[in-house]
Protein backbone atom coordinates (compact mmCIF):
# COMPACT_ATOMS: atom_id res chain seq x y z
CA UNK A 1 0.00 0.00 0.00
CA UNK A 2 2.50 2.56 1.17
CA UNK A 3 4.53 1.97 -2.26
CA UNK A 4 1.59 2.24 -3.97
CA UNK A 5 0.65 5.53 -2.64
CA UNK A 6 4.45 6.86 -3.38
CA UNK A 7 4.05 5.72 -7.17
CA UNK A 8 1.28 7.44 -7.30
CA UNK A 9 2.76 10.72 -5.92
CA UNK A 10 5.38 10.45 -8.35
CA UNK A 11 3.39 10.29 -10.73
CA UNK A 12 1.43 12.93 -9.89
CA UNK A 13 4.24 15.53 -9.13
CA UNK A 14 7.09 14.03 -10.81
CA UNK A 15 9.08 14.65 -7.29
CA UNK A 16 10.17 12.57 -4.37
CA UNK A 17 8.01 12.60 -1.27
CA UNK A 18 8.61 11.88 2.49
CA UNK A 19 6.58 9.53 3.99
CA UNK A 20 4.38 10.06 7.32
CA UNK A 21 2.38 7.25 9.04
CA UNK A 22 -0.32 7.82 11.47
CA UNK A 23 -3.04 5.34 12.67
CA UNK A 24 -5.92 4.58 13.78
CA UNK A 25 -6.92 4.01 17.32
CA UNK A 26 -8.95 1.56 19.70
CA UNK A 27 -10.05 2.71 23.59
CA UNK A 28 -10.32 0.15 25.93
CA UNK A 29 -12.31 1.91 28.79
CA UNK A 30 -12.81 5.50 29.35
CA UNK A 31 -15.65 6.76 26.68
CA UNK A 32 -16.79 10.64 26.89
CA UNK A 33 -14.95 11.10 29.71
CA UNK A 34 -12.22 12.90 27.91
CA UNK A 35 -14.19 15.89 27.38
CA UNK A 36 -15.15 15.80 31.15
CA UNK A 37 -11.04 16.15 32.06
CA UNK A 38 -11.08 12.57 33.49
CA UNK A 39 -9.39 9.35 32.14
CA UNK A 40 -9.29 7.43 28.94
CA UNK A 41 -7.41 3.65 28.47
CA UNK A 42 -6.51 4.39 24.55
CA UNK A 43 -4.09 2.69 22.20
CA UNK A 44 -2.85 3.27 18.41
CA UNK A 45 -3.84 0.68 16.06
CA UNK A 46 -2.14 -1.46 13.11
CA UNK A 47 -5.16 0.84 10.59
CA UNK A 48 -2.95 3.12 9.32
CA UNK A 49 -2.82 6.65 6.93
CA UNK A 50 0.45 7.42 4.49
CA UNK A 51 1.16 10.84 4.43
CA UNK A 52 4.09 10.94 0.56
CA UNK A 53 4.50 14.91 1.15
CA UNK A 54 6.64 17.27 -0.32
CA UNK A 55 7.14 21.25 -0.88
CA UNK A 56 5.75 22.35 -4.27
CA UNK A 57 7.06 26.00 -4.64
CA UNK A 58 3.69 27.43 -4.59
CA UNK A 59 0.99 29.24 -1.95
CA UNK A 60 -1.74 26.28 -3.28
CA UNK A 61 -2.17 22.76 -1.24
CA UNK A 62 -2.02 20.05 -4.17
CA UNK A 63 -4.22 17.10 -2.74
CA UNK A 64 -4.69 13.40 -3.65
CA UNK A 65 -6.87 10.82 -1.76
CA UNK A 66 -5.82 7.80 -2.78
CA UNK A 67 -8.92 6.08 -1.12
CA UNK A 68 -11.20 8.03 -2.80
CA UNK A 69 -9.44 8.73 -6.24
CA UNK A 70 -10.27 12.43 -5.74
CA UNK A 71 -7.76 15.44 -6.77
CA UNK A 72 -8.19 18.67 -5.21
CA UNK A 73 -5.84 22.21 -4.90
CA UNK A 74 -6.13 25.01 -2.21
CA UNK A 75 -5.26 28.24 -1.97
CA UNK A 76 -2.85 28.49 1.30
CA UNK A 77 -3.57 32.26 1.44
CA UNK A 78 -7.08 31.73 1.91
CA UNK A 79 -7.58 28.47 3.88
CA UNK A 80 -11.87 28.25 4.74
CA UNK A 81 -13.82 25.12 5.02
CA UNK A 82 -15.02 23.52 1.70
CA UNK A 83 -17.35 21.17 -0.23
CA UNK A 84 -14.90 18.32 -0.55
CA UNK A 85 -15.52 16.75 3.26
CA UNK A 86 -11.87 14.85 2.82
CA UNK A 87 -10.22 17.98 2.74
CA UNK A 88 -11.59 20.33 5.27
CA UNK A 89 -9.68 17.87 7.53
CA UNK A 90 -6.12 18.88 6.26
CA UNK A 91 -7.55 22.61 5.81
CA UNK A 92 -8.64 22.48 9.03
CA UNK A 93 -4.87 22.23 10.34
CA UNK A 94 -2.99 24.36 7.84
CA UNK A 95 -5.67 26.64 9.61
CA UNK A 96 -4.48 25.98 13.07
CA UNK A 97 -0.95 26.46 11.76
CA UNK A 98 -1.83 29.56 10.29
CA UNK A 99 -3.37 30.55 13.68
CA UNK A 100 -0.19 30.09 15.30
CA UNK A 101 1.76 32.23 13.39
CA UNK A 102 3.27 29.32 10.93
CA UNK A 103 3.44 30.39 7.32
CA UNK A 104 2.59 27.13 5.60
CA UNK A 105 3.86 26.92 1.64
CA UNK A 106 2.41 25.28 -0.86
CA UNK A 107 2.81 21.49 -0.78
CA UNK A 108 1.92 18.12 -2.27
CA UNK A 109 0.41 15.28 -1.05
CA UNK A 110 -1.17 12.23 -1.77
CA UNK A 111 -2.72 10.08 1.19
CA UNK A 112 -4.47 6.78 2.21
CA UNK A 113 -4.28 3.60 3.85
CA UNK A 114 -6.72 0.78 5.32
CA UNK A 115 -8.57 2.76 8.12
CA UNK A 116 -12.46 2.21 7.45
CA UNK A 117 -13.86 5.55 7.65
CA UNK A 118 -16.85 6.07 9.93
CA UNK A 119 -16.34 2.83 11.87
CA UNK A 120 -14.98 4.43 15.12
CA UNK A 121 -11.50 3.99 15.04
CA UNK A 122 -10.62 7.87 14.19
CA UNK A 123 -9.31 7.80 10.71
CA UNK A 124 -10.40 11.52 11.10
CA UNK A 125 -7.67 11.85 14.41
CA UNK A 126 -5.26 10.28 12.00
CA UNK A 127 -5.55 12.13 8.66
CA UNK A 128 -5.40 15.34 10.80
CA UNK A 129 -2.01 13.78 12.93
CA UNK A 130 -0.74 12.81 10.14
CA UNK A 131 -0.85 16.28 8.42
CA UNK A 132 0.08 18.27 11.45
CA UNK A 133 3.54 16.39 11.70
CA UNK A 134 4.17 15.81 8.38
CA UNK A 135 3.93 19.91 8.13
CA UNK A 136 5.85 20.86 11.02
CA UNK A 137 8.79 18.03 9.65
CA UNK A 138 8.76 19.20 6.32
CA UNK A 139 8.72 23.42 7.41
CA UNK A 140 11.05 22.61 10.59
CA UNK A 141 7.95 24.56 12.45
CA UNK A 142 9.46 23.57 15.83
CA UNK A 143 6.10 22.21 17.48
CA UNK A 144 6.06 19.42 20.21
CA UNK A 145 3.75 16.58 19.52
CA UNK A 146 1.27 17.39 22.43
CA UNK A 147 1.13 20.90 20.52
CA UNK A 148 0.24 18.97 17.16
CA UNK A 149 -2.31 17.14 19.16
CA UNK A 150 -3.99 20.26 20.08
CA UNK A 151 -4.11 21.39 16.56
CA UNK A 152 -4.97 18.69 15.22
CA UNK A 153 -8.20 18.42 17.93
CA UNK A 154 -9.08 21.94 17.02
CA UNK A 155 -9.63 21.32 13.72
CA UNK A 156 -12.15 18.66 14.15
CA UNK A 157 -13.99 21.33 16.18
CA UNK A 158 -13.49 24.09 13.34
CA UNK A 159 -13.50 22.23 10.28
CA UNK A 160 -15.63 19.24 11.33
CA UNK A 161 -18.02 20.41 13.33
CA UNK A 162 -17.25 18.04 16.44
CA UNK A 163 -16.49 19.35 19.56
CA UNK A 164 -14.44 16.34 20.37
CA UNK A 165 -11.87 16.05 23.33
CA UNK A 166 -8.62 15.27 23.01
CA UNK A 167 -8.68 11.25 22.83
CA UNK A 168 -8.27 10.41 19.37
CA UNK A 169 -5.61 12.85 18.36
CA UNK A 170 -3.67 11.89 21.23
CA UNK A 171 -3.38 8.35 21.01
CA UNK A 172 -3.07 8.48 17.16
CA UNK A 173 -0.23 10.31 18.10
CA UNK A 174 1.38 9.15 21.20
CA UNK A 175 0.70 5.50 20.53
CA UNK A 176 3.66 2.61 21.58
CA UNK A 177 3.75 -0.27 20.58
CA UNK A 178 2.20 -3.24 22.79
CA UNK A 179 1.16 -0.42 25.13
CA UNK A 180 -2.13 1.15 26.27
CA UNK A 181 -1.77 4.58 27.42
CA UNK A 182 -3.81 6.14 30.03
CA UNK A 183 -4.17 9.68 29.55
CA UNK A 184 -5.38 12.44 32.15
CA UNK A 185 -7.12 14.83 29.99
CA UNK A 186 -7.03 17.59 32.65
CA UNK A 187 -3.59 17.88 33.87
CA UNK A 188 -2.50 15.59 30.30
CA UNK A 189 -0.26 13.61 31.97
CA UNK A 190 -0.14 10.35 30.83
CA UNK A 191 1.34 6.64 31.58
CA UNK A 192 2.14 3.72 29.61
CA UNK A 193 0.72 0.22 30.27
CA UNK A 194 2.33 -2.70 28.95
CA UNK A 195 -0.28 -4.91 27.30
CA UNK A 196 0.45 -8.52 26.56
CA UNK A 197 -0.84 -9.87 23.27
CA UNK A 198 0.85 -13.38 23.91
CA UNK A 199 -2.21 -14.89 24.95
CA UNK A 200 -5.31 -12.01 24.46
CA UNK A 201 -6.49 -10.62 21.03
CA UNK A 202 -8.60 -6.95 20.94
CA UNK A 203 -11.21 -7.70 18.47
CA UNK A 204 -13.08 -5.21 16.79
CA UNK A 205 -16.55 -6.36 15.50
CA UNK A 206 -17.60 -3.41 13.04
CA UNK A 207 -21.22 -2.71 13.07
CA UNK A 208 -20.95 -0.87 9.41
CA UNK A 209 -23.63 1.41 10.81
CA UNK A 210 -22.74 4.77 10.40
CA UNK A 211 -25.16 6.76 12.59
CA UNK A 212 -26.51 10.40 10.80
CA UNK A 213 -26.83 11.81 14.65
CA UNK A 214 -23.68 10.76 15.98
CA UNK A 215 -21.57 14.35 15.63
CA UNK A 216 -25.27 16.54 16.66
CA UNK A 217 -26.05 14.44 19.58
CA UNK A 218 -21.99 13.96 20.64
CA UNK A 219 -22.35 17.53 21.08
CA UNK A 220 -25.47 17.63 23.54
CA UNK A 221 -23.92 14.69 25.37
CA UNK A 222 -21.60 17.65 25.93
CA UNK A 223 -23.67 19.72 26.89
CA UNK A 224 -25.77 17.60 29.02
CA UNK A 225 -22.53 17.24 31.13
CA UNK A 226 -21.91 20.95 31.31
CA UNK A 227 -25.42 21.78 32.61
CA UNK A 228 -25.02 18.55 35.31
CA UNK A 229 -21.79 20.82 36.56
CA UNK A 230 -23.64 24.33 36.51
CA UNK A 231 -26.14 22.65 39.25
CA UNK A 232 -23.07 21.46 41.52
CA UNK A 233 -21.26 24.35 41.01
CA UNK A 234 -23.59 25.83 43.04
CA UNK A 235 -22.88 23.67 45.89
CA UNK A 236 -19.96 22.76 45.70
CA UNK A 237 -17.34 25.87 44.62
CA UNK A 238 -14.60 23.73 43.65
CA UNK A 239 -15.87 21.73 40.65
CA UNK A 240 -14.83 22.64 37.59
CA UNK A 241 -15.82 19.43 35.56
CA UNK A 242 -17.40 16.06 36.23
CA UNK A 243 -13.89 15.17 37.15
CA UNK A 244 -14.65 16.73 40.19
CA UNK A 245 -17.65 15.12 41.02
CA UNK A 246 -18.33 11.94 43.11
CA UNK A 247 -21.56 10.17 42.85
CA UNK A 248 -22.05 11.13 46.82
CA UNK A 249 -22.38 14.55 45.54
CA UNK A 250 -24.75 14.17 42.41
CA UNK A 251 -26.97 11.89 44.86
CA UNK A 252 -27.00 14.78 47.13
CA UNK A 253 -28.63 17.60 44.37
CA UNK A 254 -30.32 14.57 42.73
CA UNK A 255 -33.87 16.90 43.00
CA UNK A 256 -31.76 19.75 41.59
CA UNK A 257 -31.11 17.58 38.37
CA UNK A 258 -33.41 16.88 35.68
CA UNK A 259 -33.48 13.25 34.73
CA UNK A 260 -31.52 12.89 31.66
CA UNK A 261 -29.11 15.04 32.51
CA UNK A 262 -28.55 12.79 36.19
CA UNK A 263 -28.32 9.93 34.45
CA UNK A 264 -25.39 10.96 32.33
CA UNK A 265 -23.46 12.37 34.74
CA UNK A 266 -23.63 9.16 36.87
CA UNK A 267 -22.21 7.77 33.95
CA UNK A 268 -19.55 9.71 33.45
CA UNK A 269 -18.25 9.41 36.99
CA UNK A 270 -18.90 5.65 37.34
CA UNK A 271 -16.72 5.49 33.90
CA UNK A 272 -13.91 7.47 35.45
CA UNK A 273 -13.69 5.31 38.48
CA UNK A 274 -13.14 2.27 35.99
CA UNK A 275 -10.88 3.52 34.18
CA UNK A 276 -8.66 4.24 37.31
CA UNK A 277 -9.90 0.82 38.80
CA UNK A 278 -9.10 -0.81 35.61
CA UNK A 279 -5.05 -0.13 34.87
CA UNK A 280 -4.92 -1.07 38.85
CA UNK A 281 -6.49 -4.93 37.20
CA UNK A 282 -3.66 -4.06 34.30
CA UNK A 283 -0.87 -3.32 36.72
CA UNK A 284 -1.78 -6.91 38.45
CA UNK A 285 -2.40 -8.28 35.40
CA UNK A 286 -6.12 -9.07 36.19
CA UNK A 287 -7.39 -9.35 32.43
CA UNK A 288 -10.87 -10.61 33.64
CA UNK A 289 -11.62 -7.79 36.50
CA UNK A 290 -10.71 -5.86 33.66
CA UNK A 291 -13.12 -7.01 31.18
CA UNK A 292 -15.94 -6.93 33.49
CA UNK A 293 -14.95 -3.36 33.64
CA UNK A 294 -15.60 -3.31 29.81
CA UNK A 295 -18.78 -5.30 30.15
CA UNK A 296 -19.72 -2.47 32.80
CA UNK A 297 -18.78 0.57 30.83
CA UNK A 298 -21.45 -1.09 27.72
CA UNK A 299 -24.29 -1.23 30.21
CA UNK A 300 -23.84 2.65 31.21
CA UNK A 301 -23.07 4.03 27.49
CA UNK A 302 -26.62 1.71 26.44
CA UNK A 303 -28.63 2.58 29.41
CA UNK A 304 -27.74 5.84 30.98
CA UNK A 305 -25.57 7.70 28.11
CA UNK A 306 -27.52 6.30 25.41
CA UNK A 307 -25.39 6.50 23.06
CA UNK A 308 -25.22 3.06 21.59
CA UNK A 309 -27.42 1.38 19.24
CA UNK A 310 -29.45 -1.81 18.79
CA UNK A 311 -26.70 -3.26 16.46
CA UNK A 312 -24.01 -2.75 19.26
CA UNK A 313 -25.98 -3.72 22.26
CA UNK A 314 -26.74 -7.36 20.15
CA UNK A 315 -22.49 -7.40 19.47
CA UNK A 316 -21.99 -6.73 23.21
CA UNK A 317 -24.46 -9.14 24.43
CA UNK A 318 -23.96 -12.06 21.99
CA UNK A 319 -19.67 -11.50 23.21
CA UNK A 320 -20.94 -11.93 26.49
CA UNK A 321 -22.33 -15.18 26.33
CA UNK A 322 -18.79 -16.36 24.45
CA UNK A 323 -16.33 -18.38 26.38
CA UNK A 324 -13.41 -16.71 25.97
CA UNK A 325 -14.14 -12.89 26.04
CA UNK A 326 -12.76 -11.29 28.98
CA UNK A 327 -15.18 -8.29 27.65
CA UNK A 328 -16.66 -6.26 25.42
CA UNK A 329 -18.05 -3.14 24.64
CA UNK A 330 -19.27 -0.35 22.02
CA UNK A 331 -16.25 2.16 21.66
CA UNK A 332 -15.94 5.55 20.89
CA UNK A 333 -18.59 8.41 19.97
CA UNK A 334 -21.02 5.50 19.59
CA UNK A 335 -24.35 5.13 17.39
CA UNK A 336 -22.53 2.92 15.34
CA UNK A 337 -19.20 1.89 14.86
CA UNK A 338 -17.12 -0.68 16.33
CA UNK A 339 -17.50 -3.10 19.56
CA UNK A 340 -13.79 -3.72 21.01
CA UNK A 341 -13.80 -7.02 22.70
CA UNK A 342 -11.02 -8.74 24.54
CA UNK A 343 -10.58 -12.21 23.81
CA UNK A 344 -8.42 -15.16 24.81
CA UNK A 345 -6.45 -16.63 22.01
CA UNK A 346 -7.51 -20.01 22.71
CA UNK A 347 -11.84 -18.64 21.87
CA UNK A 348 -10.57 -16.23 18.94
CA UNK A 349 -12.26 -18.66 16.34
CA UNK A 350 -15.01 -19.69 18.21
CA UNK A 351 -16.12 -16.28 18.99
CA UNK A 352 -15.48 -14.59 15.35
CA UNK A 353 -17.60 -17.54 13.94
CA UNK A 354 -20.16 -17.30 15.83
CA UNK A 355 -20.86 -13.47 16.39
CA UNK A 356 -20.64 -13.17 12.50
CA UNK A 357 -23.18 -15.94 12.55
CA UNK A 358 -25.09 -13.99 14.73
CA UNK A 359 -25.11 -10.84 13.67
CA UNK A 360 -25.95 -12.33 9.85
CA UNK A 361 -29.17 -14.30 11.31
CA UNK A 362 -30.47 -10.90 13.38
CA UNK A 363 -29.90 -7.95 10.74
CA UNK A 364 -29.07 -9.64 7.46
CA UNK A 365 -25.46 -7.91 7.31
CA UNK A 366 -22.08 -9.44 7.20
CA UNK A 367 -19.59 -8.43 9.81
CA UNK A 368 -16.24 -7.09 9.21
CA UNK A 369 -13.58 -8.49 12.36
CA UNK A 370 -10.51 -6.57 12.73
CA UNK A 371 -8.03 -8.17 14.75
CA UNK A 372 -5.91 -5.12 16.05
CA UNK A 373 -2.40 -4.88 16.59
CA UNK A 374 -0.91 -2.31 18.55
CA UNK A 375 1.56 0.28 17.03
CA UNK A 376 3.42 3.38 17.31
CA UNK A 377 1.59 6.67 16.71
CA UNK A 378 2.19 9.25 14.15
CA UNK A 379 5.76 9.13 12.90
CA UNK A 380 8.31 9.50 9.51
CA UNK A 381 8.66 6.37 8.03
CA UNK A 382 10.86 7.28 4.82
CA UNK A 383 12.90 10.52 3.90
CA UNK A 384 13.21 12.27 1.13
CA UNK A 385 15.40 9.60 -1.97
CA UNK A 386 18.29 11.81 -2.53
CA UNK A 387 18.21 11.83 -6.51
CA UNK A 388 21.64 12.73 -7.36
CA UNK A 389 23.16 9.82 -5.72
CA UNK A 390 20.54 7.44 -6.65
CA UNK A 391 20.82 5.61 -3.19
CA UNK A 392 17.58 4.20 -1.69
CA UNK A 393 15.13 5.74 0.34
CA UNK A 394 15.98 5.40 3.74
CA UNK A 395 13.65 3.17 5.96
CA UNK A 396 13.47 4.32 9.42
CA UNK A 397 11.25 2.33 10.49
C1 LIG B 1 -15.07 10.48 19.90
C2 LIG B 1 -14.33 11.76 20.26
C3 LIG B 1 -13.40 11.56 21.47
C4 LIG B 1 -14.14 10.91 22.63
C5 LIG B 1 -14.94 9.70 22.17
C6 LIG B 1 -15.82 9.15 23.24
O1 LIG B 1 -14.20 9.49 19.45
O2 LIG B 1 -13.57 12.21 19.17
O3 LIG B 1 -12.82 12.78 21.85
O4 LIG B 1 -14.96 11.84 23.28
O5 LIG B 1 -15.77 9.99 21.05
O6 LIG B 1 -15.05 8.64 24.27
Amino acid sequence: MVQDIITTFQKLYNQEPIVIRSAGRVNLIGEHTDYNEGFVLPAAIDKELYFAIAPNGTTSMRAYSFDLHEKSTFNLEQVAPTQTAWANYLLGVVAQLQKAGHTVPGFDLVFGGNIPMGAGLSSSAAVECGLAYALNHLFGFGLGKMDLVKMAQKAEHEYAGVMCGIMDQFASMFGKRNHVIRLDCRSLEYEYFPFDMRDYRLVLCDTQVKHSLASSEYNTRRQECEAGVTILQKHYPQVNSLRDVTLEMLESQKDEFDAVVYRRCTYVVQENLRVEQACLDLERGDLEAFGQKMFASHQGLQHDYEVSCPELDFLAQVARGCEGVLGARMMGGGFGGCTINLVRLSGLEKFTETVEKAYLQQFNRSLPIYIARIVDGTGLVQTAKPEATGREAEWTR
